[in-house]
């Protein structure tokens, strides 16, 4: 970890990062091939104004990174969403850092709430797995339509639909307050998991694709039948 990096709950003199933090979001994504829900800066400025968002900085200002905290289902379920750390700064333990500090935020904000995320990669799900998470099917996730509705802006949402919000590319974690493994457990499980986890992602990001162009030729074939 770069020890000069300040990592810290954001607040409403950090408005101004809002921009950049999405930006960020959006190319990382462009350049990841896989999809994500698109935040504004309006968004993220809101969540920093509540103190409900983490960021980290250089101590001459400059941004490293970011992840905020979603609310759903009458504070039953709290999400640490838009994890970001800026490329320069990746590979040296900054994400692990914003995540415990917002894992923490949320502990004491929504002591009782289930914390969960959805994530496409296997460094989300390893700093995940140090803090207690474990795998969870979509099913165990929060059924508040609004949280579902942030998906819409992911280039994936159509799959998310045809597969009745059961599975999608990403990959769901959960820790519940009332019900959870201890960490070592939980992170013992993902080291020896982790090579399962990777090619279960590939497994199931090519499969869901294929079956999805599948079904959309299948469906455009039928419509021109029936123009015809
Ligand atoms: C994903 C991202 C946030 C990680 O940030 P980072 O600062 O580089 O991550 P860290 O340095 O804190 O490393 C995270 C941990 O994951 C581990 N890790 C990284 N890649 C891994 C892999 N392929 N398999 C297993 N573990 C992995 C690291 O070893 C580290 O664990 P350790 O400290 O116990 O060794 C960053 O790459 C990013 O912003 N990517 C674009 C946006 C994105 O993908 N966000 C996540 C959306 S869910």
């Amino acid at each position: 970890m770069e020890q000069k990096i300040i990592v810290r709950v954001a607040n409403a003199g950090d408005v101004t990062y809002a921009q950049t933090i999405t930006d960020e979001m959006e190319s990382s994504a462009k350049a990841r091939g896989t999809g994500i829900a698109k935040r504004t800066p309006e968004y993220v400025a809101k969540k920093m104004e509540e103190g409900k968002a983490v960021i980290a900085v250089e101590p001459d200002g400059t941004w490293v990174g970011f992840c905020y905290i979603e609310v759903w289902g009458h504070e039953t379920f709290v999400a640490n969403s838009g994890l970001i750390v800026a490329p320069a700064h990746r590979k040296s333990g900054v994400a692990k850092l914003i995540k415990q500090t917002i894992f923490q935020l949320s502990r004491e904000r929504y002591p009782t709430a289930k914390i969960f995320g959805l994530t496409t990669g296997l460094a989300v799900m390893k700093i995940n797995s140090d803090l207690g998470y474990e795998p969870v099917t979509y099913s165990e996730l929060t059924d508040d339509e609004e949280f579902w509705a942030g998906c819409k802006s992911c280039v994936n949402y159509e799959i998310l639909q045809s597969k009745e919000r059961k599975n999608c590319m990403c990959t769901a974690m959960l820790y519940d307050p009332a019900d959870h493994y201890t960490t070592q457990e939980t992170s013992s499980a993902f080291k020896i998991n982790s090579k399962l986890y990777e090619r279960f992602m590939k497994f199931k990001q090519n499969n869901l694709l294929n079956w999805f162009r599948k079904k959309e030729k299948k469906t455009s074939k039928k419509n021109s039948i029936e123009k015809k």
